[in-house]
């Protein structure tokens, strides 16, 4: 299968085009320009033709991201049999991305050509609320200083092949955007951390992590509440989570989030690589 590495964002584009253009409407491919234009400037980012289907894949530490585009879900499993012929047993990961209609059929394909579910995500979102006075005592922008505790503690506490972790690169850009908020304890250490993006009009959670032993004790809630005072002026409050993820979604209900019909159905391929 034709492999074409990617060495600039516009390459990108001309093929994302080219594929809708061509009818592939089946697609878990979402263009993310600052994440993916990273991706083609480490030549982490190729295009793989299946005849009938088009591939990306993102190769990352111990495994890769894999996004696909057919015309319907029948040449989609046609085309993943020649995939996955064509990989051995390296370790892909896709993620399914729809109503329950739309998605359990490709998930179907992806389960019928060997790949397994390892996780499901579910989205919630909230119309923001009028803003209302809170406290968050302790939390503040983190610096830059902070980069390698958040990278650690992402590394550590969530799960690479589930969570698209974000790059040192991207976590230094969010720290200049001051879009993560950092809390300290009493001495300075970090207790946790709450990282989002904002949108014109909308505001996209990406990670909110409370260290282990200061869990339960409101630090949680002062990260949370400084993010929704910087997000006062959105319509709409959204992020994914895992769907068996009690502890943060009775949280989440309690700010007002309702489950979405779109869920992320999270499928492996091969076998784990240990990573470096
Ligand atoms: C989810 C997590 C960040 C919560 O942190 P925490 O410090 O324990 O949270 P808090 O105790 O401050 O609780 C946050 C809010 O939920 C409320 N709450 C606490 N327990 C609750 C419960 N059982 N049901 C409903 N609401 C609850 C709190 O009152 C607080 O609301 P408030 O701001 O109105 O006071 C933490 O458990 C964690 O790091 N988990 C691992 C990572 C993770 O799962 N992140 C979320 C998915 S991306």
């Amino acid at each position: 299968m034709p492999k074409t590495t990617f060495t600039d964002w516009p390459q990108v584009v001309k093929f994302v085009s080219q594929a809708r253009n061509s009818g592939h409407l089946l697609t878990n491919f979402y263009a993310d320009e600052g994440r993916m234009k990273e991706w083609c400037a480490d030549g982490s980012f190729s295009a793989v033709s299946a005849g009938n289907a088009e591939f990306l894949v993102h190769d990352r530490q111990g495994f890769m991201n894999l996004f696909y585009f057919a015309n319907d879900v029948e040449t989609l499993g046609c085309a993943l049999n020649r995939f996955v012929i064509e990989i051995g047993t390296r370790r892909t990961i896709a993620d399914v991305i729809g109503p329950d209609p739309l998605r359990l059929p490709v998930v179907g394909k992806f389960t019928q050509t060997g790949f397994s579910q390892i996780s499901e995500l579910v989205r919630m979102s909230r119309k923001t609320p009028d803003a209302k006075p809170c406290v968050f005592a302790g939390v503040s922008s983190a610096q830059t200083c902070d980069l390698p505790y958040i990278h650690k503690a992402l590394h550590t506490h969530f799960e690479p092949e589930v969570d698209q972790l974000p790059s040192k690169v991207e976590l230094a850009q969010w720290i200049a955007h001051k879009a993560i908020w950092i809390c300290r304890n009493d001495g300075g250490a970090p207790a946790g951390f709450i990282i989002y993006e904002l949108l014109p009009a909308s505001l996209y959670l990406r990670y909110w992590f409370v260290e282990p032993a200061m869990r339960g004790k409101g630090v949680g809630s002062r990260l949370m509440n400084a993010m929704f005072a910087a997000a006062a002026h959105t319509r709409r409050q959204y992020f994914w989570v895992k769907s068996d993820n009690a502890t943060a979604i009775d949280r989440y209900v309690h700010y007002g989030f309702a489950f979405e019909r779109i869920k992320d159905t999270i499928l492996a391929y091969g076998n784990p690589e240990k990573e470096q």
